[in-house]
């Protein structure tokens, strides 16, 4: 019975707020986001039309807002890697007011939760205009408007989100985006190991469940945010964009005054922050960028700054941070890396908006759905 169904999707059960709730959700809504897309790349997952196209264009362009633009920013290291295609990344509302070079040959990626953001469909419809037509839409709301506007289309299987500060439809169109880019590469002829990606990916749910074992550590970290007006988030590579969404989840929800900086622009500015009353949160995988984010963790150490580093082992470093939080999942590869370390920073935000007593579910002044310019 399909009432009872979504009545059970949207009720509370025993969790306190729709955010938490769909924190937790995240391990099926992955899952059921990768059931959906079938056991291989299979370009017949985005539409009819998707292997021609997908075939054809020389350029990837998405545009999206908040949340959605955050896995944008993500998925572009993963489809120039990965298909070895030029992605550019936009937000809406700059990319519909703007002289845009028409590049016929460019597939235009929408993401969108709701699929009514006006700015995001504003931006398509002036693509469309300029003879960009092939479009991609990937949303969470299947008879949203951007569904109905695009050629192409995925659906991320979330199921309703109703909390204002958007995660598991991020960690969902994250994983659409992965496999849109391993399928761009496949069709491309970029690809050479699918069967090895599919059975890497394959853990993923299992590795979002031991990423959200760390909570109970999170809430001590945050009864310590609960007092800061201030924090920098910081990270590199996939690293950064997930740095920028864990910042805006901590100003949505927390109100604390949250930047985010790609970790090589420290010293370009942010580093005249720094002093011992700044949380500076680092989101730190041992990948090939260890080393370099190793010595701005440093940097900020040697003006005091409080470091809490997020990371998948102890090491010298972790010994002179102020906090080290491990993430539990075993063996992530680096693609897969920015779903999971965007966990622990959904809950600290989540907790320490606790902490503070504010509306987590309905922060003030923000809307879940923002249909006007
Ligand atoms: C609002 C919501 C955010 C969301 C953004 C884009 O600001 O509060 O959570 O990320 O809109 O929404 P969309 O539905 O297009 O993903």
């Amino acid at each position: 019975n399909i009432s009872e169904l979504s009545a059970a999707a949207t009720e509370l059960g025993h969790y306190r707020h729709y955010m938490q709730k769909e924190i937790f959700e995240q391990p099926k809504a992955v899952a059921d986001t990768m059931q959906h897309l079938g056991n291989s790349f299979d370009p017949a997952a985005f539409g009819a039309e998707a292997e021609n196209i997908f075939r054809s264009i020389n350029k990837v362009q998405i545009i999206a807002c908040g949340t959605s633009f955050n896995a944008g920013s993500i998925a572009k290291y993963w489809i120039e890697e990965f298909a070895n295609l030029e992605c550019a990344v936009d937000i809406a509302s700059e990319y519909r007011y703007r002289k845009i070079p028409a590049n016929k040959d460019t597939l235009v990626i929408s993401i969108s939760q709701s699929g009514e953001t006006a700015d995001t469909m504003a931006s398509i419809k002036y693509a469309i205009e300029l003879g960009m037509v092939n479009t991609l839409a990937i949303c969470n709301v299947p008879e949203s408007s951007l569904i109905r506007l695009s050629k192409l289309k995925v659906l991320t299987q979330a199921g309703p989100e109703i909390g204002v500060a958007s995660t598991k439809a991020f960690t969902t169109q994250l994983v659409v985006l992965l496999y849109l880019a391993f399928t761009l590469a496949k069709v491309r002829g970029e690809l050479a190991n699918e069967a090895e990606l599919i059975e890497q990916i394959r853990r993923l749910p299992h590795m979002v469940v031991e990423a959200l074992s760390v909570e109970d550590e999170i809430k001590q970290i945050a009864k310590e945010f609960e007092y800061k007006h201030n924090a920098l988030f910081l990270g590199r590579h996939t690293m950064a964009p997930v740095a920028m969404e864990g910042a805006l989840k901590l100003k949505e929800i927390s109100y604390i005054h949250a930047e985010s900086y790609a970790a090589g622009e420290l010293k370009h500015g942010p580093l005249a922050l720094i002093d011992k009353d700044m949380p500076v949160i680092v989101a730190m995988p041992h990948n090939l960028l260890a080393d370099k984010v190793k010595s701005n963790v440093q940097e900020v150490l040697a003006r005091q700054g409080q470091v809490y580093l997020f990371t998948d082992k102890e090491d010298e470093l972790s010994k002179q941070c102020y906090r080290t939080i491990v993430i539990q999942a075993k063996g992530i590869p680096p693609y897969l890396a920015p779903i999971i370390y965007t966990i622990p920073m959904q809950l600290l935000a989540y907790h320490t908006a606790i902490a503070k007593g504010t509306d987590v579910d309905k922060p003030r002044n923000l809307a879940k759905s923002v249909t006007v310019e």
